[in-house]
Formats: structure tokens, sequence, C-alpha cells
């Protein structure tokens, strides 16, 4: 009956929130919950998370891009819950949480607005200035990165964060011409792999954006803190869009789930606190990628604190 409630309430939304009616089964928020999304966006999840926490319950939310968030405020006011937002990186989570959650919600990495802004300079298909962050307000934008960054650091994030064979060409280019706009980065990578640039664009733009953002260790910070701030039978759940991110998210999940042995007994030396509520990442369906293409890289994984 409330599961319902919340799926009719996102049918009055405008843009598609990922793997939707797959995170309001798996954290399933209860009336008077407390509910933290620390990747508000435009509010998607958010919205639907709280309608199933009414009556009662209260929303933190947290973004690090401004506008966004000014747009999630504007979705989120009618709500009848208690709302409380915050311009923050979840990388602090601990110390913007004041008390611990129910469910703590992240969809990670790049909304709508980002690439649909070519002054962001998220998408190599406008030109537009090399940006790249999500808090326009802090740190240095990508063309920043790179002309304080040496050829050998480039060509470690392309190689790390891209996964980019030709990541030592694409760095010396990047070097030498100092890209100040997503058409002059193109360039570099053009000039570097030749016929085979084109192909290599998204993940040399996910590598930088990754690097700009300080993005895996955000994450491991998250991932570290997020289960401790959880009430007795709380939920965490995290989806994540490449293999990289989803990697230290079922790595930091199977950890907490692990019981721990005594070498010499084999007795379990202390119960596991969690319990995967995800014994394999959840994905979109065939209809859902239809509808949403940037949905088919997404992978939800979901703990619970039985204790
Ligand atoms: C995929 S979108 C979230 C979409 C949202 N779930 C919805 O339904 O509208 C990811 C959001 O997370 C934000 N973000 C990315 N990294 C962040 C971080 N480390 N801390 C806080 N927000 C972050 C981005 O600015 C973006 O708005």
């Amino acid at each position: 009956m409330l599961y319902k409630k919340c799926v009719r309430y996102t049918a009055f939304m405008h843009h598609e929130s990922v793997l939707l009616s797959e995170v309001l089964a798996l954290l399933s928020p209860k009336p008077g919950e407390r509910v933290c999304d620390v990747t508000l966006g435009l509010g998607g999840h958010a919205a639907a998370l709280i309608a199933c926490a009414e009556p009662g319950g209260t929303l933190i939310g947290l973004d690090a891009d401004e506008k966004n968030l000014e747009e999630a405020k504007k979705r989120l006011q009618s709500s009848k819950v208690s709302v409380e937002l915050h311009h923050a990186n979840f990388r602090d989570i601990v110390s913007v949480l004041q008390a611990p959650v129910d469910v703590l919600f992240a969809d990670l990495g790049v909304s709508s607005p980002h690439f649909d802004d070519p002054e962001r300079g998220f998408s190599f298909r406008n030109d537009g200035p090399l940006d790249l962050r999500f808090d326009q307000t802090s740190g240095m934008s990508a063309a920043e990165w790179i002309a304080v960054s040496d050829e050998g650091v480039i060509a470690q994030a392309l190689n790390d964060w891209g996964e980019l064979r030709g990541a030592g060409r694409i760095a010396n280019a990047i070097v030498r011409r100092q890209p100040k706009t997503t058409k002059a980065l193109q360039e570099c990578v053009e000039e570097a792999l030749g016929w085979r640039g084109k192909a290599a664009m998204a993940q040399v733009f996910q590598a930088v954006r990754i690097a700009v953002n300080d993005e895996m260790q955000a994450l491991q910070s998250l991932l570290a803190a997020g289960p401790r701030l959880l009430r007795p039978g709380g939920r965490f759940g995290v989806i994540s869009y490449h293999s990289l991110e989803d990697r230290l998210v079922k790595q930091a999940f199977r950890a907490l789930v692990t019981v721990q042995k005594d070498p010499h007994t084999g007795q379990d030396i202390e119960t596991a606190m969690y319990r995967l509520l995800t014994k394999k990442a959840v994905v979109p369906g065939e209809e859902e990628i239809e509808r949403n293409p940037r949905a088919r890289s997404a992978k939800l994984r979901v703990i619970i604190k039985t204790m």
C-alpha cells in the first residue's frame, strides 16, 4: 500500500531517476524514518523516498552542486516531511549528519543538467569551458588542474580512471597544448590517437572528471563512514555507473558482511553487523534502458545493519 503511494508519486516527476522502483523496494522507507540522500541531484529519488516516509519523516539532502541543490529545493518544498538541505560533499557526511539515519542513499556521478549545460564542461558533444567540477565554488577546474599537473600525473589519471590505452601520448598532447575548452581537449585526444580518438573521448572526460572531483577518494570516505551512520535496521544503498566505482562498493559491502573467524579454531569471533540485501548488483531492465539510456551502466547494491 505504502509502496504504491511512493510509485504513484513518482509518476508526476518529469525526469527519470535510475532504478527508482528497485531503490524504493530495497531501501523501503517507513513513515517517520530519517532518510539521507547524499547525491540529491534534481531530487527525483529523494522525493519518492520521502513520500514513503510520510507522515513524520525527515529528509537530509546533500549535493556538491549548488545549482542542483536549488532545483531540488524547489521540488521538495511542498513535501510533508521535515527537509534539511546542505551544500556539501558526501566525503564530509560525518560532520553533516547530526544523528544516525534509517536510510542512506547515493546515486553517484553526473546529473543530466551537467551534460546539458555546455558551460559546465562535462560533455564533449558541446564546446565550453573545461571545468568539470560538481562544486564550482571550490577546488580547481579541469583546465586549472591540467595547468598545475605534470605529464606523469595526467597520464596516471587517464590510465587509472579512464583505463585508456595510449594514456601517455594523450597526456603529452594535453601538457603541450594546455586545453582550456572541451573542444581543445578533444583535439589533444585526436592528435594523440588519430582515428581511435573519437571512441576514447568518453573515457578521457570520465578520467579528468574523476581526478578533478577526487571522486574515488570521496566514495571511499562515504563507504567507510556510511555504515556507522545507520540506526539498527538501517539500509545503505549505492548506485554506481562504472566498474571502478562498483568495485569499491562491492568490496566495502563484502567486508562488512564477512564474519570474522578465529584462525586457530575456525569459530566465528563476532557476528557480522550487516547483511547484503543484494547478493548480486541490481541492474536496469531492457525497458528502462530503452526509456533512459543513461541507466545502462547502473548497478545498485544495498546493505542492512542488522543490530
Ligand atoms: C546522478 S545525480 C543524482 C540524481 C538524483 N538521484 C535524482 O534522482 O535526481 C548525482 C548528483 O550527485 C552530486 N555529487 C556527485 N559527487 C558528489 C559528492 N562527492 N558529494 C555530494 N554530491 C555529489 C552531483 O552534483 C549530482 O547532482
